[in-house]
Protein backbone atom coordinates (compact mmCIF):
# COMPACT_ATOMS: atom_id res chain seq x y z
CA UNK A 1 0.00 0.00 0.00
CA UNK A 2 1.54 3.07 -0.87
CA UNK A 3 -1.37 5.04 1.10
CA UNK A 4 -1.81 6.20 4.17
CA UNK A 5 -5.87 6.12 6.00
CA UNK A 6 -6.56 9.13 7.71
CA UNK A 7 -8.04 8.81 10.98
CA UNK A 8 -9.71 11.82 12.79
CA UNK A 9 -10.37 11.72 16.11
CA UNK A 10 -10.16 15.48 17.13
CA UNK A 11 -14.66 14.72 17.66
CA UNK A 12 -13.88 12.21 20.34
CA UNK A 13 -10.37 12.27 21.61
CA UNK A 14 -9.60 15.53 20.55
CA UNK A 15 -13.47 16.83 22.71
CA UNK A 16 -11.52 14.90 25.72
CA UNK A 17 -9.65 17.48 25.99
CA UNK A 18 -10.17 19.48 29.48
CA UNK A 19 -12.30 22.35 28.66
CA UNK A 20 -13.08 21.37 24.86
CA UNK A 21 -16.75 20.93 25.09
CA UNK A 22 -18.76 20.99 21.33
CA UNK A 23 -22.39 21.41 20.87
CA UNK A 24 -23.98 19.67 18.36
CA UNK A 25 -23.76 22.10 15.56
CA UNK A 26 -20.75 22.83 16.00
CA UNK A 27 -19.53 18.78 15.73
CA UNK A 28 -21.20 18.89 12.63
CA UNK A 29 -19.82 22.10 11.05
CA UNK A 30 -16.32 20.46 11.94
CA UNK A 31 -17.43 17.24 10.73
CA UNK A 32 -18.21 18.68 7.13
CA UNK A 33 -14.85 20.49 6.91
CA UNK A 34 -13.51 17.12 7.48
CA UNK A 35 -15.10 15.42 4.54
CA UNK A 36 -14.02 18.13 2.50
CA UNK A 37 -10.06 18.11 3.89
CA UNK A 38 -10.76 14.42 2.39
CA UNK A 39 -10.38 12.69 5.95
CA UNK A 40 -10.89 8.87 5.37
CA UNK A 41 -12.45 8.23 8.61
CA UNK A 42 -13.75 10.45 11.34
CA UNK A 43 -14.10 9.19 14.82
CA UNK A 44 -17.56 11.10 15.83
CA UNK A 45 -17.37 9.74 19.71
CA UNK A 46 -18.17 7.63 21.87
CA UNK A 47 -21.61 6.64 21.86
CA UNK A 48 -22.18 4.47 25.53
CA UNK A 49 -20.49 7.40 27.19
CA UNK A 50 -23.48 9.71 27.59
CA UNK A 51 -26.71 10.50 25.47
CA UNK A 52 -24.80 13.75 23.33
CA UNK A 53 -22.31 11.79 22.31
CA UNK A 54 -24.88 9.12 21.25
CA UNK A 55 -26.65 11.64 19.40
CA UNK A 56 -23.82 13.05 17.91
CA UNK A 57 -22.77 10.13 16.13
CA UNK A 58 -25.89 9.13 15.18
CA UNK A 59 -25.92 13.09 13.49
CA UNK A 60 -23.20 12.65 11.69
CA UNK A 61 -23.29 9.27 10.37
CA UNK A 62 -26.89 10.26 8.67
CA UNK A 63 -25.10 13.76 7.75
CA UNK A 64 -21.33 12.82 6.38
CA UNK A 65 -21.37 10.66 3.24
CA UNK A 66 -17.85 11.25 2.16
CA UNK A 67 -15.58 9.51 5.20
CA UNK A 68 -16.21 6.66 7.03
CA UNK A 69 -17.79 7.23 10.42
CA UNK A 70 -16.54 5.31 13.46
CA UNK A 71 -18.37 5.09 16.82
CA UNK A 72 -15.44 4.31 19.75
CA UNK A 73 -16.80 1.69 22.43
CA UNK A 74 -14.66 -0.16 25.48
CA UNK A 75 -15.02 -4.28 25.26
CA UNK A 76 -18.79 -4.65 26.54
CA UNK A 77 -21.88 -5.96 25.04
CA UNK A 78 -23.96 -3.27 25.28
CA UNK A 79 -21.91 -0.39 24.79
CA UNK A 80 -20.93 -1.90 21.39
CA UNK A 81 -24.62 -2.61 20.50
CA UNK A 82 -25.09 1.00 21.80
CA UNK A 83 -22.31 2.39 18.95
CA UNK A 84 -23.34 0.07 16.46
CA UNK A 85 -27.13 1.58 17.51
CA UNK A 86 -25.57 4.98 16.31
CA UNK A 87 -23.48 4.59 13.66
CA UNK A 88 -25.18 2.00 11.36
CA UNK A 89 -26.83 4.36 9.53
CA UNK A 90 -23.80 5.97 8.20
CA UNK A 91 -22.65 5.03 4.61
CA UNK A 92 -19.30 3.53 5.74
CA UNK A 93 -19.49 2.95 9.55
CA UNK A 94 -16.77 1.56 11.54
CA UNK A 95 -17.25 -0.15 14.88
CA UNK A 96 -13.38 0.41 17.18
CA UNK A 97 -13.47 -1.62 20.54
CA UNK A 98 -10.68 -0.54 22.98
CA UNK A 99 -9.63 -2.80 26.11
CA UNK A 100 -6.53 -2.07 27.75
CA UNK A 101 -3.75 -4.64 27.48
CA UNK A 102 -0.81 -3.27 29.72
CA UNK A 103 0.01 -4.65 33.18
CA UNK A 104 -0.26 -1.70 35.01
CA UNK A 105 -3.80 -1.05 33.55
CA UNK A 106 -5.01 -5.03 34.11
CA UNK A 107 -3.83 -4.85 37.42
CA UNK A 108 -5.42 -1.54 38.61
CA UNK A 109 -8.30 -0.92 36.29
CA UNK A 110 -9.11 -3.88 34.84
CA UNK A 111 -8.52 -6.36 37.86
CA UNK A 112 -8.37 -8.96 35.06
CA UNK A 113 -5.26 -11.16 33.68
CA UNK A 114 -4.46 -11.89 30.47
CA UNK A 115 -5.98 -14.97 29.65
CA UNK A 116 -9.70 -13.32 30.91
CA UNK A 117 -8.67 -10.33 28.62
CA UNK A 118 -7.33 -12.04 25.35
CA UNK A 119 -10.99 -14.04 25.98
CA UNK A 120 -12.66 -10.74 26.42
CA UNK A 121 -11.10 -8.94 23.61
CA UNK A 122 -12.04 -11.68 21.18
CA UNK A 123 -15.52 -12.21 22.15
CA UNK A 124 -16.28 -8.79 22.08
CA UNK A 125 -14.41 -8.21 18.07
CA UNK A 126 -16.39 -11.03 17.43
CA UNK A 127 -19.93 -9.59 18.84
CA UNK A 128 -18.81 -6.10 16.61
CA UNK A 129 -18.31 -8.30 13.38
CA UNK A 130 -21.55 -9.41 13.68
CA UNK A 131 -22.39 -6.31 12.94
CA UNK A 132 -20.72 -4.63 10.19
CA UNK A 133 -17.45 -5.72 8.02
CA UNK A 134 -15.47 -2.54 9.07
CA UNK A 135 -14.05 -3.27 12.89
CA UNK A 136 -11.17 -1.60 14.68
CA UNK A 137 -9.57 -3.25 17.20
CA UNK A 138 -7.66 -0.94 20.10
CA UNK A 139 -5.22 -2.40 22.60
CA UNK A 140 -5.00 0.29 25.11
CA UNK A 141 -1.64 1.37 26.43
CA UNK A 142 0.29 -1.18 23.63
CA UNK A 143 3.99 0.44 23.97
CA UNK A 144 3.37 -0.15 28.15
CA UNK A 145 1.88 -3.89 26.94
CA UNK A 146 4.09 -6.85 27.09
CA UNK A 147 5.49 -7.03 23.36
CA UNK A 148 4.61 -10.85 22.91
CA UNK A 149 1.07 -10.53 24.47
CA UNK A 150 0.65 -7.19 22.47
CA UNK A 151 2.05 -9.64 19.55
CA UNK A 152 -0.60 -12.23 20.92
CA UNK A 153 -3.74 -10.07 21.07
CA UNK A 154 -3.12 -8.83 18.06
CA UNK A 155 -3.10 -11.88 16.08
CA UNK A 156 -6.43 -13.23 17.97
CA UNK A 157 -8.29 -10.42 17.07
CA UNK A 158 -7.44 -10.73 13.81
CA UNK A 159 -8.19 -13.86 13.60
CA UNK A 160 -11.48 -12.93 14.91
CA UNK A 161 -12.76 -10.06 12.41
CA UNK A 162 -10.49 -7.02 12.90
CA UNK A 163 -9.86 -5.50 9.83
CA UNK A 164 -7.77 -2.48 11.55
CA UNK A 165 -5.54 -2.93 14.74
CA UNK A 166 -4.54 0.00 16.75
CA UNK A 167 -1.55 0.37 18.31
CA UNK A 168 -1.84 3.24 20.64
CA UNK A 169 1.04 4.84 22.92
CA UNK A 170 -1.97 5.96 25.00
CA UNK A 171 0.34 7.63 27.69
CA UNK A 172 2.80 9.66 25.37
CA UNK A 173 5.45 7.20 26.67
CA UNK A 174 7.47 6.02 23.32
CA UNK A 175 10.13 7.31 22.04
CA UNK A 176 10.36 7.16 18.29
CA UNK A 177 13.19 4.40 17.33
CA UNK A 178 11.39 1.89 19.92
CA UNK A 179 7.94 2.92 18.62
CA UNK A 180 9.16 2.13 15.19
CA UNK A 181 10.71 -1.48 16.28
CA UNK A 182 7.62 -2.13 18.16
CA UNK A 183 5.63 -2.33 14.96
CA UNK A 184 8.57 -3.69 12.73
CA UNK A 185 8.37 -6.09 15.09
CA UNK A 186 4.36 -7.32 14.57
CA UNK A 187 5.05 -7.23 11.08
CA UNK A 188 7.43 -9.71 11.52
CA UNK A 189 6.04 -11.61 13.97
CA UNK A 190 2.11 -11.76 14.16
CA UNK A 191 1.46 -14.43 11.08
CA UNK A 192 -1.78 -12.66 9.98
CA UNK A 193 -0.77 -8.92 9.80
CA UNK A 194 -1.45 -9.14 6.48
CA UNK A 195 -5.00 -9.09 6.99
CA UNK A 196 -5.46 -6.35 9.00
CA UNK A 197 -4.28 -2.42 8.47
CA UNK A 198 -2.29 -1.44 11.38
CA UNK A 199 -2.53 1.98 12.86
CA UNK A 200 -1.40 3.76 15.20
CA UNK A 201 -2.04 6.47 17.64
CA UNK A 202 0.66 8.44 19.63
CA UNK A 203 -0.31 11.04 22.73
CA UNK A 204 2.06 14.04 23.06
CA UNK A 205 3.00 13.79 26.59
CA UNK A 206 6.96 13.88 25.73
CA UNK A 207 6.05 16.26 22.74
CA UNK A 208 6.96 12.96 20.43
CA UNK A 209 2.96 12.12 19.42
CA UNK A 210 4.02 13.21 15.51
CA UNK A 211 7.80 11.61 15.11
CA UNK A 212 6.15 8.29 17.01
CA UNK A 213 3.46 8.28 14.40
CA UNK A 214 5.56 8.82 11.55
CA UNK A 215 8.24 6.31 12.74
CA UNK A 216 5.59 3.88 13.14
CA UNK A 217 4.73 4.23 9.55
CA UNK A 218 7.83 4.06 8.30
CA UNK A 219 7.84 0.74 9.59
CA UNK A 220 4.54 -0.37 7.93
CA UNK A 221 1.80 1.24 9.98
CA UNK A 222 -0.47 2.38 7.29
CA UNK A 223 -3.20 4.49 9.28
CA UNK A 224 -2.49 7.45 11.63
CA UNK A 225 -4.74 8.50 14.12
CA UNK A 226 -4.15 11.81 15.02
CA UNK A 227 -6.87 15.50 16.01
CA UNK A 228 -6.66 19.31 13.82
CA UNK A 229 -4.16 20.98 16.11
CA UNK A 230 -2.91 18.49 18.32
CA UNK A 231 -5.93 18.99 20.46
CA UNK A 232 -6.67 15.57 22.85
CA UNK A 233 -6.35 14.40 26.09
CA UNK A 234 -4.15 15.81 28.53
CA UNK A 235 -1.04 16.94 26.19
CA UNK A 236 -2.98 16.00 23.34
CA UNK A 237 -2.44 13.77 20.17
CA UNK A 238 -0.09 13.89 16.77
CA UNK A 239 -1.34 16.97 14.68
CA UNK A 240 -2.90 16.37 11.74
CA UNK A 241 -1.60 18.81 9.74
CA UNK A 242 2.05 18.45 10.90
CA UNK A 243 1.72 14.15 9.93
CA UNK A 244 0.21 15.11 6.58
CA UNK A 245 2.48 18.21 5.22
CA UNK A 246 5.45 15.65 6.20
CA UNK A 247 4.66 12.55 4.41
CA UNK A 248 3.81 15.36 1.52
CA UNK A 249 6.84 17.68 1.93
CA UNK A 250 8.98 14.78 2.24
CA UNK A 251 7.55 12.37 0.34
CA UNK A 252 11.46 11.82 -1.33
CA UNK A 253 12.01 9.25 2.23
CA UNK A 254 8.24 8.06 2.37
CA UNK A 255 7.55 7.66 -0.98
CA UNK A 256 3.68 7.61 0.37
CA UNK A 257 0.59 9.99 0.00
CA UNK A 258 -2.74 10.75 1.56
CA UNK A 259 -6.24 11.27 0.45
CA UNK A 260 -6.34 14.81 2.31
CA UNK A 261 -6.79 18.15 0.44
CA UNK A 262 -4.24 20.12 1.80
CA UNK A 263 -5.99 23.46 0.53
CA UNK A 264 -8.67 22.92 3.31
CA UNK A 265 -5.92 22.41 6.64
CA UNK A 266 -5.91 26.50 7.62
CA UNK A 267 -9.26 26.50 7.27
CA UNK A 268 -10.47 23.05 9.53
CA UNK A 269 -7.41 24.76 11.94
CA UNK A 270 -9.15 27.67 12.18
CA UNK A 271 -12.68 26.51 12.78
CA UNK A 272 -11.18 23.76 15.60
CA UNK A 273 -9.70 26.73 17.43
CA UNK A 274 -13.13 28.74 17.24
CA UNK A 275 -15.40 25.90 18.48
CA UNK A 276 -12.70 24.48 21.02
CA UNK A 277 -11.98 28.36 22.37
CA UNK A 278 -8.33 26.58 22.22
CA UNK A 279 -6.19 29.30 20.69
CA UNK A 280 -3.60 28.18 18.38
CA UNK A 281 0.06 29.02 19.70
CA UNK A 282 1.82 31.58 17.08
CA UNK A 283 4.32 29.49 16.82
CA UNK A 284 2.69 25.95 15.95
CA UNK A 285 3.75 24.19 12.90
CA UNK A 286 1.71 24.74 9.71
CA UNK A 287 -1.24 26.60 10.99
CA UNK A 288 0.90 28.88 13.58
CA UNK A 289 0.66 32.40 12.98
CA UNK A 290 4.16 32.92 12.76
CA UNK A 291 4.76 29.46 10.64
CA UNK A 292 4.93 30.99 7.29
CA UNK A 293 6.33 34.43 8.52
CA UNK A 294 9.88 35.68 8.28
CA UNK A 295 11.52 38.21 11.09
CA UNK A 296 15.15 38.27 10.55
CA UNK A 297 16.57 40.44 7.38
CA UNK A 298 18.57 37.57 5.56
CA UNK A 299 15.83 34.79 5.96
CA UNK A 300 13.47 37.79 4.47
CA UNK A 301 15.79 38.83 1.44
CA UNK A 302 16.80 35.32 0.62
CA UNK A 303 12.48 34.99 0.82
CA UNK A 304 12.03 37.73 -2.08
CA UNK A 305 14.89 36.02 -4.05
CA UNK A 306 13.44 32.35 -4.18
CA UNK A 307 11.13 31.50 -1.62
CA UNK A 308 12.27 27.98 -1.48
CA UNK A 309 15.79 29.20 0.48
CA UNK A 310 13.71 29.32 3.80
CA UNK A 311 10.05 28.28 3.05
CA UNK A 312 10.02 24.23 2.94
CA UNK A 313 6.23 24.60 2.23
CA UNK A 314 3.96 26.69 -0.07
CA UNK A 315 1.73 28.32 2.49
CA UNK A 316 -1.16 28.43 -0.29
CA UNK A 317 -0.88 24.65 -0.07
CA UNK A 318 -2.11 24.24 3.20
CA UNK A 319 -4.68 27.28 2.59
CA UNK A 320 -3.21 30.18 4.07
CA UNK A 321 -4.75 32.73 1.63
CA UNK A 322 -2.34 34.88 -0.49
CA UNK A 323 -4.10 38.16 0.54
CA UNK A 324 -4.35 39.75 -3.22
CA UNK A 325 -6.73 42.42 -2.61
CA UNK A 326 -7.21 44.90 0.15
CA UNK A 327 -10.73 45.04 1.55
CA UNK A 328 -11.72 48.23 3.04
CA UNK A 329 -15.22 50.74 3.12
CA UNK A 330 -15.50 50.67 -0.55
CA UNK A 331 -15.33 47.12 -1.00
CA UNK A 332 -18.39 45.57 -2.71
CA UNK A 333 -20.22 42.53 -2.16
CA UNK A 334 -18.33 40.83 -5.37
CA UNK A 335 -14.81 41.45 -3.89
CA UNK A 336 -16.73 40.21 -0.19
CA UNK A 337 -17.78 37.25 -1.71
CA UNK A 338 -14.17 36.17 -3.59
CA UNK A 339 -12.47 36.71 -0.37
CA UNK A 340 -14.68 34.63 1.78
CA UNK A 341 -14.64 31.76 -1.01
CA UNK A 342 -10.31 32.05 -0.95
CA UNK A 343 -10.64 31.57 3.06
CA UNK A 344 -12.41 28.82 2.34
CA UNK A 345 -16.08 30.06 3.81
CA UNK A 346 -19.54 28.42 2.19
CA UNK A 347 -21.75 30.80 3.12
CA UNK A 348 -25.88 30.54 2.39
CA UNK A 349 -27.29 33.31 0.64
CA UNK A 350 -28.48 35.34 4.04
CA UNK A 351 -25.35 34.56 5.90
CA UNK A 352 -23.57 35.99 3.43
CA UNK A 353 -25.62 39.32 3.43
CA UNK A 354 -25.30 39.37 6.86
CA UNK A 355 -21.68 38.99 7.07
CA UNK A 356 -21.41 41.60 4.20
CA UNK A 357 -23.70 44.21 6.63
CA UNK A 358 -20.76 43.25 9.50
CA UNK A 359 -18.25 43.91 7.08
CA UNK A 360 -19.28 47.32 5.89
CA UNK A 361 -20.15 48.64 9.47
CA UNK A 362 -16.35 47.28 10.67
CA UNK A 363 -14.92 48.94 7.22
CA UNK A 364 -16.58 52.03 8.45
CA UNK A 365 -14.43 51.77 12.14
CA UNK A 366 -10.96 50.06 10.27
CA UNK A 367 -8.99 51.36 7.47
CA UNK A 368 -7.79 47.96 6.16
CA UNK A 369 -9.87 44.68 6.68
CA UNK A 370 -7.14 41.85 7.04
CA UNK A 371 -8.48 38.18 6.15
CA UNK A 372 -8.10 37.44 10.36
CA UNK A 373 -10.47 40.56 10.81
CA UNK A 374 -12.94 38.88 8.06
CA UNK A 375 -12.56 35.42 10.28
CA UNK A 376 -13.26 36.93 13.04
CA UNK A 377 -16.34 38.48 11.73
CA UNK A 378 -17.76 35.56 10.19
CA UNK A 379 -17.11 33.47 13.54
CA UNK A 380 -18.74 36.61 15.17
CA UNK A 381 -22.21 36.04 12.69
CA UNK A 382 -21.90 32.18 12.77
CA UNK A 383 -22.21 32.11 16.49
CA UNK A 384 -26.01 34.33 16.65
CA UNK A 385 -27.22 31.71 14.59
CA UNK A 386 -28.78 29.51 17.09
CA UNK A 387 -29.08 32.09 19.87
CA UNK A 388 -31.84 31.90 22.50
CA UNK A 389 -31.14 35.07 23.85
CA UNK A 390 -29.84 38.25 21.69
CA UNK A 391 -27.41 41.46 22.92
CA UNK A 392 -29.48 44.29 20.93
CA UNK A 393 -27.82 47.02 22.47
CA UNK A 394 -25.26 47.98 25.23
CA UNK A 395 -24.37 50.64 27.10
CA UNK A 396 -21.51 51.43 29.98
CA UNK A 397 -20.53 54.05 31.79
CA UNK A 398 -17.05 54.12 33.42
CA UNK A 399 -14.02 55.68 34.90
CA UNK A 400 -11.16 56.25 37.33
CA UNK A 401 -14.05 58.51 39.60
CA UNK A 402 -17.50 56.92 38.38
CA UNK A 403 -19.28 53.79 39.39
CA UNK A 404 -18.75 51.46 36.46
CA UNK A 405 -22.39 51.21 35.15
CA UNK A 406 -23.98 48.75 31.97
CA UNK A 407 -27.55 49.21 30.44
CA UNK A 408 -28.28 45.92 28.21
CA UNK A 409 -31.24 45.10 26.36
CA UNK A 410 -31.41 41.18 25.19
CA UNK A 411 -34.16 39.51 22.72
CA UNK A 412 -35.74 37.14 23.79
CA UNK A 413 -36.36 33.55 22.13
CA UNK A 414 -39.83 34.70 21.16
CA UNK A 415 -38.93 38.08 19.77
CA UNK A 416 -39.76 39.84 23.52
CA UNK A 417 -37.03 42.61 24.31
CA UNK A 418 -35.49 42.69 28.15
CA UNK A 419 -33.52 45.54 29.28
CA UNK A 420 -31.62 45.79 32.91
CA UNK A 421 -29.23 47.47 34.13
CA UNK A 422 -26.39 46.87 36.80
CA UNK A 423 -23.23 48.09 38.70
CA UNK A 424 -20.06 46.33 38.91
CA UNK A 425 -16.55 46.56 40.01
CA UNK A 426 -15.62 47.44 36.15
CA UNK A 427 -17.40 47.96 33.24
CA UNK A 428 -17.77 44.28 32.35
CA UNK A 429 -18.39 42.82 35.65
CA UNK A 430 -21.65 45.54 35.26
CA UNK A 431 -22.12 44.37 31.68
CA UNK A 432 -22.29 40.38 32.96
CA UNK A 433 -24.45 41.68 35.67
CA UNK A 434 -26.81 43.02 34.05
CA UNK A 435 -27.15 40.13 31.99
CA UNK A 436 -27.37 37.80 35.17
CA UNK A 437 -30.53 40.26 36.09
CA UNK A 438 -32.23 38.98 33.16
CA UNK A 439 -31.02 35.62 32.07
CA UNK A 440 -31.08 34.63 35.20
CA UNK A 441 -29.36 31.27 35.27
CA UNK A 442 -26.39 30.93 38.10
CA UNK A 443 -23.12 30.10 36.72
CA UNK A 444 -19.32 31.60 37.63
CA UNK A 445 -16.55 32.93 35.15
CA UNK A 446 -13.83 30.72 35.22
CA UNK A 447 -11.62 32.03 32.46
CA UNK A 448 -11.39 35.65 30.63
CA UNK A 449 -9.03 36.62 27.86
CA UNK A 450 -8.93 39.24 25.42
CA UNK A 451 -6.67 39.24 22.30
CA UNK A 452 -6.43 41.54 19.76
CA UNK A 453 -6.55 39.77 16.17
CA UNK A 454 -4.55 41.91 14.21
CA UNK A 455 -2.36 44.62 14.96
CA UNK A 456 -2.88 48.41 15.70
CA UNK A 457 -5.06 50.53 17.70
CA UNK A 458 -8.12 50.01 15.74
CA UNK A 459 -8.20 46.35 15.61
CA UNK A 460 -10.90 44.04 16.50
CA UNK A 461 -10.66 42.41 19.92
CA UNK A 462 -11.64 38.75 20.50
CA UNK A 463 -12.88 37.73 23.79
CA UNK A 464 -12.60 33.86 25.31
CA UNK A 465 -14.40 33.39 28.46
CA UNK A 466 -15.70 29.86 30.10
CA UNK A 467 -18.37 29.71 32.55
CA UNK A 468 -18.73 26.83 34.72
CA UNK A 469 -22.78 25.87 35.97
CA UNK A 470 -23.23 22.39 38.00
CA UNK A 471 -19.91 21.27 37.08
CA UNK A 472 -20.11 21.45 33.82
CA UNK A 473 -18.05 24.15 31.54
CA UNK A 474 -19.37 26.38 29.02
CA UNK A 475 -16.93 28.13 26.48
CA UNK A 476 -17.99 31.02 25.03
CA UNK A 477 -16.06 33.87 22.45
CA UNK A 478 -16.92 37.48 21.07
CA UNK A 479 -15.32 39.87 18.69
CA UNK A 480 -15.99 43.67 18.13
CA UNK A 481 -13.68 46.63 17.88
CA UNK A 482 -15.23 47.49 21.45
CA UNK A 483 -13.81 44.70 23.67
CA UNK A 484 -16.52 45.38 26.01
CA UNK A 485 -19.18 44.75 23.61
CA UNK A 486 -16.59 41.79 22.36
CA UNK A 487 -16.95 40.67 26.09
CA UNK A 488 -20.62 41.16 26.49
CA UNK A 489 -20.77 38.79 22.96
CA UNK A 490 -18.79 36.25 24.85
CA UNK A 491 -20.46 35.91 27.53
CA UNK A 492 -24.04 35.88 25.54
CA UNK A 493 -22.31 33.19 23.28
CA UNK A 494 -21.16 30.86 26.92
CA UNK A 495 -24.76 31.55 28.15
CA UNK A 496 -26.69 30.02 24.88
CA UNK A 497 -24.25 27.61 24.63
CA UNK A 498 -25.16 26.59 28.52
CA UNK A 499 -29.35 27.30 27.82
CA UNK A 500 -28.82 24.73 24.93
CA UNK A 501 -26.99 22.52 26.81
CA UNK A 502 -29.96 22.36 29.43
CA UNK A 503 -32.76 22.21 27.12
CA UNK A 504 -31.23 19.21 25.20
CA UNK A 505 -30.70 17.48 28.92
O1 LIG B 1 -5.26 6.89 23.82
C1 LIG B 1 -5.88 5.81 23.64
O2 LIG B 1 -5.40 4.73 23.91
C2 LIG B 1 -7.22 5.92 23.09
C3 LIG B 1 -7.89 4.63 22.71
C4 LIG B 1 -9.35 4.65 23.00
C5 LIG B 1 -7.58 4.32 21.28
O3 LIG B 1 -7.73 7.00 22.88
ZN1 LIG C 1 -6.17 8.61 22.87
Amino acid sequence: MDKVIVFDTTLRDGEQAAGAMLNMEEKLEIAKQLERLGVDVIEAGFPASSPGDFDAVRLLAKEVRGSSICALTHANAKAIDSAWDAVKVAKHPRIHVFLSTSDIHLAHQLKKNRDEVLALAVTMVKRAKSYTEDIEFSPMDASRTDPEFLRTIVQATIEAGATTVNIPDTVGYAIPEEFGKLIRNLFKKVSNIDQAVISVHCHNDLGLAVANSLEAVRNGARQVECTVNGIGERAGNASLEEIVMAIRTRSDLFHLTTRIDTTQIYRASRLVSEHTGFAVQPNKAIVGQNAFRHQSGIHQDGVIKRALTYEIMDPKDVGIPASSLVLGKLSGRHAFRERLAELGYVLTEEDLNRAFLAFKELADKKKEVTDRDIESLVAQEMRTVSETYHLDHIQVSCGDHSVPTATVRLVGPRGEGFADAALGTGPVDAVYKAINRIIGVPNRLTEFSVNSVTAGIDAMGEVLIRIESDGVTYTGRGSATDIIVASARAYMNALNRLLAAKKRS
